[in-house]
This record gives structure tokens, sequence and C-alpha cells, in this order.
């Protein structure tokens, strides 16, 4: 039933719990299970400013990301991760690639296509939860139909306020919730359009690990049974592991896709990836041919290198 409300037009994706299918050998990497595209990645530069002074944040990624799969995107600060995440989402303009979703290159859409797009197709989760401070709870969530003059689907409504343990909070304003309780409100607001996608930035940045572990199991939970695609970026091995593959960034491109990470594994991988980088200083390399090298070799089980 959850199927039919959460969302009817979405053909292949909700619903398709489970682990699949075959590997297909194409963009996604050996060991990670294929399904069919979400979003993907090509080439994808991200610069900020120009000349000198120009910060190269993205550097030529590729990437595919599969639907129905929970993915999180690990790395130092300053690596990239939230301008992957905004560039995709269509919050933010890129500076050369590609960006394939819904089979068009959505680098190309004009504001007013891509401010659509975002509101019917794209969940986005901050950090910070940027909730509206003079609005309850309920009106935060169903703001996005708001704005687009739409009318939220009560049962899915109801459905997103139980799981996520809102229903006594709906008429509480942000300053009345608890940082827990305003994350899921931001995860409500999220999902009330039934998106194809939920990118979150750090969503448990700013949580006791009681509230982190249930905003992972909601998301994990919307993965397994509801078949949501999920992107999420972390900063904590415990709550990538939460997730079905964990990449990880450095200097603007990726140095590892890991398929089911453990808690273990992706500590390993950044401390591994952590002294690299401090070694690739020491001895005045570029930080990402030096990591990519290194990964090659490195002991993490399921490790692949790539971008
Ligand atoms: N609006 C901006 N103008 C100029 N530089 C920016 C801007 N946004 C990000 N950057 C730079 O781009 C690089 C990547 O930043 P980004 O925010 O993507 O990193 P991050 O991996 O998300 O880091 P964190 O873990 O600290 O959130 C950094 O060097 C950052 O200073
Ligand atoms: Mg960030």
């Amino acid at each position: 039933m959850a199927d039919r409300i959460l969302n009817p037009t979405h053909a292949g994706g909700y619903g398709q719990a489970g682990p699949a299918l075959v590997d297909s050998g194409d963009l996604a990497s050996p060991g990670i299970p294929h399904t069919p595209t979400a979003i993907e990645a090509i080439d994808l530069v991200k610069d900020y400013g120009r000349g000198d002074g120009a910060v190269h944040a993205l550097r030529g990624v590729n990437i595919r990301f599969g639907k129905g799969r929970f993915t999180a995107i690990m790395g130092p600060s300053g690596s990239g991760k939230s301008t992957l995440m905004h560039t995709l989402a269509g919050l933010d303009g890129t500076t050369g690639g590609r960006i394939i979703f819904d089979g068009a290159d959505i680098t190309r859409l004009n504001d007013r296509q891509l401010t659509l797009l975002r509101r019917r197709q794209i969940g986005f989760i901050f950090q910070s939860f940027n909730l509206l401070p003079m609005f309850t709870a309920e009106q935060n969530i169903i703001m996005p139909l708001t704005l687009a003059g739409n009318k939220p689907d009560r049962a899915w409504f109801d459905m997103l306020v139980d799981t996520l343990g809102l229903r006594e909070r709906l008429g509480h304003r942000p300053n009345e919730l608890s940082g827990g309780q305003q994350q899921r409100v931001a995860i409500a607001r999220a999902l009330i359009s039934k998106p194809s996608i939920v990118f979150a930035d750090e969503p448990t940045g700013n949580l006791d690990s009681l509230s982190s572990a249930e905003v992972l199991s909601f998301l994990k939970q919307s993965v397994r049974e509801l078949g949501q695609t999920v992107i999420m970026v972390t900063h904590d091995a415990v709550a990538a592991s939460y997730a079905d593959r964990a990449i990880v960034f450095a200097d603007g491109r990726i140095v590892a896709d890991q398929a089911d990470p453990s808690a273990e594994a992706m500590s390993q991988l950044l401390v591994h990836e952590a002294e690299g980088a401090g070694n690739a200083l020491r001895s005045g390399q570029a930080l990402g041919a030096g990591s990519r090298t290194r990964h090659a070799q490195s002991p993490a089980h399921g490790l692949r290198a790539q971008g």
C-alpha cells in the first residue's frame, strides 16, 4: 500500500526493495549492484571564481547513482561534497560536464525549468534544517506544496508524520522543537512532494546520537521499503554504515567507492586517506593523483578507485 501512496508515477522506482540485480559493468563500480540510474554526473567540473584565485571544487567527477539506493558521501572538509550535492540538485550552476537526470542534461535547463524540477523531483535536507521560524511544523512540512499552489496528499502526509514521530509537534514552531525534531520536520518537508531523489547534506550533523540513529533509520527505511533514492553527505563512519555504498571525496575528486560500507572499513579508509594526503603534502605531490594510486593498494574490502 505504501507503494501506491508513495509514488504512483515512478515507474520501477518505489517498491523495488532489496538487493538487485545485475552488474552492468557500465559507470557503476564493480561490486556495486546495478539498478536503473537515478542521476549521473559526467566529467562534472565546478570552479568558484576565475584565474589565479579560482577554487576547483569539482575536478571532473564521474559518478552514477542507482535508483532506490542509499549512498553516503564522505571526505575532508572542503573536498567538494556539498558542491557536488548542490550541483546535482540544481541549486548551483556548473563550470563543465553534464548531469543526466531522467534522460536529460539538467545543466542546460534555465532557472524556471530548474525551479520546477527541484520542486517536483528533488528533496534537499540541509544540515542547518533551514526551517521557517514563523511557521509551525505542519506549515513547514507542506511549504513546498504551498509554494507550488498544491494541496498535500493527506495519506502521505499522515504516513510521514507518524513514521517520523511528529504527530504531537505539528502545531509547534521550530524554536519549540528539539534539534532532532527540527531535522525530522526538515526530512518530512523534503519528502512531502514525493521526490525522485533526496539529497541530505550532513542531516545528522547537529543531532545527538539517539536522534541521529532515528533519522538514519528513517532514511534507510525509506530506501528499503519505499524504494527512495537517497544521497547523503556525512563525516560520521557510523552514519555511512547505514548506506548501501559510500564514496570518498578528496580535493574535488572521488578517491574511493565502497560497497556495503561498515563503520570500521570507512574509519580505516578515512584515516588511510588523511595519512596519504598528509604524506602527499609533505612530499609536495598533488593530492588527487596520489590518493588514487594509494587506493589500488588499499586493504579495505571492496574498495574501488573511481573518478
Ligand atoms: N560560494 C563559494 N565561493 C567560493 N568558494 C566556495 C564556495 N562554496 C564552496 N567553496 C569552496 O569550494 C571548496 C569545496 O567546498 P564544499 O562546501 O563543497 O566542501 P565540503 O566537502 O562540503 O566541506 P565541509 O565538509 O566542510 O562541508 C572549498 O574549498 C570551499 O571553500
Ligand atoms: Mg559541506
